[in-house]
């Protein structure tokens, strides 16, 4: 039995300084949050260029829910990589793109005809359903929320809208985009609880921004995360995405389902929607999709496709390796039963999370479903302002301990393992954290 995590050098030790020091010369500034340098991976366990055992609750951005390198998934991609690499699948044809998106049309809600447009990351898969609605419903404003993260790119920029840097000198946004505030229950934004709001903050949508900024006839439809993600993952209440849905419903626009960061099991569902009774229009997956090679669908009724040829396209989409990552991956998650046992083995991480929080005064909040947990850091309960150096500070103790963690919202950490990660890992990772909060109370 291999001792995680391991820590034989505090990271980043001096091959990872090197490493960093190179990165941050020539490589664009983007959102680096610590400095663990990988070497290799299995599994949950990340072993670092300085020989550290680190165990990993970050999964590459909640991408490898099956774990590192699942042998039946470097199996999958070594034989496609064989036979061969890319055609162009958007101009020509293969069979194992159409077998994706078969199962895909399947195993996402309706029981509809659907069609897969293929792209390579969870902004592209976005930027498919502005165009798949607008071109079928011929309109052009798009409700968001804030606290939203649909990508970066200049269009899903402005659907995205979780800080106000990812924003900052990039206007115009595409124009049309309408915010509204997500259920933060935590922090409501109308100081309201529920369940005596009557979901307040999904009725205002009907009651005044339809009415006044947002005509629904011009509405093409409503991007929503069921968990919203990098926005502090905030669940919604029973009921809220309900009613988002009959509000889209009943006024004829389109329920676009973000399942970038929430899909694929994440939640203790296959996708974070089932949480509700709601059928999304169209539903956008990527991120754990093809277990790290790139790739991003977005799933619409076959009826809503593009009218023509030539209307939207690329180059890598649906690209031969990462369809045999994701075949594989689906039959991993099928076969192992990694649903089911997100939200088992998650419900046992909200226990001990929750035993945490009753311990740590700057722990405001704990919230998550299955396997995507969060916990919120305030400088004292009463106030509940954000904390977000003690946020900091713990991350940085916990990767020196040698537990792998992300920041997301204002001053929330997440938990996000593997699905399939050993009770034990599990366990060894929340006692690092566990030991990292008795450090930072002190
Ligand atoms: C819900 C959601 N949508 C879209 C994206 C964008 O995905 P990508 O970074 O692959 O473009 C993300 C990324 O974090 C996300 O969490």
């Amino acid at each position: 039995m291999v001792k995680v995590p391991d820590i034989k050098v505090t990271p980043p030790g001096p091959k990872a300084r090197e490493i960093v020091e190179r990165d941050r010369a020539f490589v664009a500034t983007t959102t680096k949050s610590a400095p663990i340098v990988i070497r290799r991976a299995s599994g949950s366990v990340v072993e670092d260029v300085d020989g550290n055992l680190l165990i990993d609750f970050s999964s590459g951005i909640s991408v490898l829910n099956i774990g590192h390198a699942h042998p039946k998934v470097v199996d999958a991609i070594s034989k496609q990589a064989a036979e061969f690499t890319h055609f162009a699948g958007t101009d020509f044809y293969y069979d194992i793109q159409a077998r994706l998106a078969e199962r895909l049309g399947k195993i996402t809600p309706g029981k509809h005809r659907k069609k897969v447009f293929f792209g390579n990351s969870g902004a592209e898969a976005n930027e498919a359903a502005i165009k798949v609605a607008k071109s079928h419903k011929k309109r052009h404003i798009f409700l968001a929320f804030l606290g939203a993260f649909h990508g970066r790119t200049q269009g899903t920029l402005a659907l995205t809208a979780s800080k106000a840097k990812q924003r900052a000198g990039f206007f115009p946004m595409m124009p049309g985009t309408v915010h509204v505030p997500y259920a933060y229950c935590y922090r409501c934004p109308y100081k309201l609880t529920y369940p005596s709001c009557d979901l307040y903050c999904a009725n205002i949508i009907e009651d005044a921004y339809l009415k006044t900024v947002a005509p629904p006839e011009d509405v093409a439809g409503i991007f929503v995360e069921p968990v919203q993600g990098e926005g502090g993952y905030i669940v919604p209440p029973p009921g809220w995405l309900d009613r988002i849905a009959k509000i889209a419903k009943d006024h004829d626009f389109l329920l676009i389902d973000d399942e970038v960061q929430a899909g694929l099991g994440r939640t203790g569902k296959m996708w974070g929607i089932e949480h509700s009774k709601a059928t999304p229009d169209i539903l956008t997956t990527a991120k754990s999709i093809a277990s790290g090679i790139p790739m991003g669908a977005t799933i619409y009724p076959a009826e809503m496709d593009f009218p023509e040829s030539g209307k939207h396209s690329n180059t890598f989409g649906g690209n031969p390796v990462a369809c045999a990552a994701s075949l594989a991956t689906l039959d991993v998650i099928e076969d192992e039963g990694l649903v089911h046992r997100s939200a088992q083995i998650g419900g046992y991480m909200a226990k001990r999370l929750d035993e945490m929080k009753d311990r740590f005064e700057f722990i405001g909040d704990r919230r998550g479903l299955g396997l995507m947990q969060a916990t919120e850091f305030v400088t004292d309960r009463t106030s509940k302002k954000a904390d977000s150096k003690i946020r900091d500070a713990i991350e940085k103790d916990a990767y020196e301990h040698g537990l792998i963690l992300l920041p997301c919202g204002e001053s929330s950490l997440r938990y996000i393992p593997a699905l399939n990660i050993p009770k034990d890992v599990l366990d060894a990772g929340l006692d690092v954290l566990e030991q990292t909060f008795r450090r930072a109370g002190k």
